[in-house]
């Protein structure tokens, strides 16, 4: 698969993984983009067998117990089993990091653990092996809601998320119509380290601009415009 469909199929996961969460928080005015798929979408969500992100699923799994580096050691060495080891991890993300003193994505933080702890090369941003790998660890968080870290470290981060968020982008007054947009794609970008621009684009610009959006994404559920 591509880049461009394997973060659409993982943009489709994270949602679903949204909706789940909010059905079980009712007092929780987030909302999921889940609500505003089509019914044929929502249906592909709710069965893994129809879902095309379960084959990143299935490709991740592997990689989590694929030996990588000079001690040749798997991810399953230090962690265990994903799904108690990994539970609850990717529903928290972005996350302070404190030796790059900014926040880091799961793809980032995963490949923290890849270069620093497996001494392994990074992989690419985007990458089939980074999304897969992505993809299983986020669906260990399935049922639970986004809960952004409770620490002081990512306001400012937050702040000039905010501020991107409610920027009016072009010459027109488009910012009431595309807010909406923005958030749908936004959810995308939060899971997989890549922003969609206005135009439904797969943005290759440096994570270095996006990351205050992704960072303020899971604030950010409600219906604008
Ligand atoms: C040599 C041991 C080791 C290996 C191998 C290893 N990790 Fe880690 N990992 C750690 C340690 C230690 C931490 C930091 C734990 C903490 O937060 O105190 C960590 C943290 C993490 C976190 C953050 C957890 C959180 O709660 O925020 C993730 C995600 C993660 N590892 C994923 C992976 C993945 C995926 C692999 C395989 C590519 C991997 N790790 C390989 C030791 C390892």
């Amino acid at each position: 698969m591509t880049g461009a469909l394997a973060s659409l199929a993982l943009g489709v996961l994270a949602s679903g993984l949204l909706a789940v969460g909010s059905a079980h928080a009712q007092q929780d005015p987030r909302r999921s983009g889940y609500d505003d798929m089509s019914s044929a979408t929502q249906a592909m969500q709710r069965d893994d067998t129809q879902n095309p992100a379960m084959l990143f699923v299935a490709d991740g799994e592997a990689l989590w117990k694929r030996p990588a580096g000079s001690d040749a050691k798997t991810c399953a060495s230090c962690h265990g089993d994903a799904r108690t080891g990994m539970r609850g991890v990717a529903a928290r993300y972005p996350a302070f990091y404190g030796s790059l003193a900014r926040p880091v994505t799961l793809g980032e933080r995963l490949n923290l653990c890849r270069t620093r702890q497996q001494r392994a090369e990074a992989w690419r941003a985007e990458s089939a092996e980074l999304l897969a790998l992505e993809a299983y660890v986020a669906l260990q968080s399935r049922g639970q809601v986004i809960t952004p870290p409770d620490d002081t470290r990512l306001a400012p981060f937050r702040a000039r998320g905010e501020q991107r968020y409610r920027q009016r982008i072009g010459q027109l007054d488009v910012h009431a119509k595309v807010v909406r947009i923005e958030f749908e794609l936004v959810v995308v970008g939060t899971q997989t380290g890549v922003l969609l621009d206005i135009h439904g684009q797969r943005g290759d610009r440096p994570l270095e601009g996006q990351l205050p959006v992704l960072v303020l994404s899971g604030r950010c559920f409600e219906r604008h415009g």
